[in-house]
């Protein structure tokens, strides 16, 4: 039976608690809604609407709509990685192309690498088709390849990687392990899985070129725009070898037979009409101030025995607290005082690390953020302290 685990369950249980409008959440993982452009997405269903009118409305073919495939590739192109829009398959949000991916290259009992720890959300897409996870170490510079060899590849058909500003890290590969990925990936026949939703959402400078750069025979890159228009529009796209995006569209077909024509078609409009040359300065300016706060927050009142990330992109800070401290269990107590934040196990395939916590800091104002920590702070204060004397 392809059930959900009680990893999914315990987010779950967390959203649940944090609808109460008096609880500060750095569980979610969602974008900020104040970045969505609401005006520029009505005009742009209006005017295909009015120009295309029925058939914008109709069914259409499952590789996605040629304009914004051709934007996808032109885009790719731009940051040095030669693409053609026959290389692209647009998709219901990349969580979409991760199941597709799981169809299309697990077999029961097929070993899949992942990073440790990893996004929830992959690990659900791919725990259907009945892999064997195999965890690879991450450090400050994202993962490192020497983890992967021949013992670790065998039977594996791919490793899936995060490499800018990493759910749940906020971590960013190096470029000199992005060469060392490609490699070993050739020397050891895998498929890399590239999933990159954050690496727009930079806040001083681009991160280093896509895997696809290295390695562009064996690469499957996903991309969304969630982040960068909206989420509820549910459009991604996962860029490949031509033959793998052939064997995409043949699942996809069966799977939803294409994504929403209107969707599509209102999201080429705005993509192409430039938006985004002045909309993603705008999120980027907004998400690294948000970070700032978080950190300063973090350096004021967490105890020092804590670690965390400094994230130049992306959502997210991982903290690592000291070992003995249960983050499950300071969950527990921040929820008694209005605190949320998502616990770290969750996002571990095998070997859940439990003083470990993700927190997001997006969508929570600059002084709802500097209040929620400072109560975290106290709760782990307590923790610590019990724990060394203990
Ligand atoms: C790493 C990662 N991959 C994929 C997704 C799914 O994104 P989409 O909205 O494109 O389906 C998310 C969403 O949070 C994510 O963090």
């Amino acid at each position: 039976m392809r059930a959900a685990d009680a990893r999914s369950s315990i987010i779950r249980e967390i959203l649940k608690v944090t609808q109460r409008p008096e609880v500060i959440s750095f569980a979610g993982g969602l974008p900020s809604p104040a970045t969505f452009p609401v005006d520029a997405l009505r005009e742009a269903f209006g005017a295909v609407l009015q120009a295309a009118g029925p058939a914008a409305l109709q069914y259409s073919a499952t590789e996605g709509d040629d304009a914004l495939r051709a934007w996808v590739a032109a885009r790719e192109t731009a940051k040095g990685i030669p693409t053609s829009p026959e290389q692209v398959l647009i998709v219901a949000g990349s969580q979409q192309g991760l199941d597709l991916i799981g169809k299309a290259l697990i077999d029961t009992g097929s070993t899949v690498l992942v990073e440790s720890p990893t996004y929830l959300g992959a690990l659900q897409a791919f725990a259907l088709f009945q892999p064997k996870f195999r965890e690879l170490p991450i450090d400050a510079e994202g993962l490192q390849p020497a983890a992967i060899d021949a013992a670790a590849a065998r039977d594996a058909r791919f490793a899936y990687v995060m490499p800018n500003f990493q759910n749940p890290t906020g971590r960013t590969l190096s470029r000199e392990r992005r060469a060392a990925l490609a490699d070993k990936a050739r020397a050891l026949d895998l498929w890399l899985v590239e999933d990159d939703p954050y690496g727009e959402l930079w806040y001083r400078q681009a991160p280093p070129p896509g895997l696809r750069l290295f390695a562009p025979e064996r690469t499957i890159r996903l991309g969304s725009f969630s982040k960068i228009l909206s989420p509820g529009l549910r459009l991604g796209f996962v860029i490949a070898p031509q033959a793998f995006i052939d064997v995409l569209v043949r699942l996809k077909q069966a799977t939803d037979l294409h994504t929403s024509t209107l969707a599509q078609r209102a999201a080429a409009h705005v993509v192409t009409s430039g938006l985004l040359e002045s909309h993603l300065p705008q999120i980027r300016a907004r998400y690294a101030a948000q970070c700032e706060v978080m950190l300063e927050a973090l350096r004021a009142n967490f105890p020092r025995e804590a670690r965390w990330t400094q994230p130049d992109g992306g959502m997210f800070v991982w903290v690592e607290l000291p070992a003995g401290v249960d983050a499950t269990r300071l969950l527990d107590a921040a929820i008694a005082r209005n605190v949320a934040f998502v616990p770290g196990a969750a996002f571990y395939a095998n070997a859940p690390r439990a003083n470990t916590l993700r927190l997001s800091f997006v969508t929570v104002p600059p002084e709802r953020i500097r209040a929620g920590v400072a109560i975290l702070g106290e709760l782990l204060r307590e923790r610590v302290a019990d724990a060394v004397k203990a």
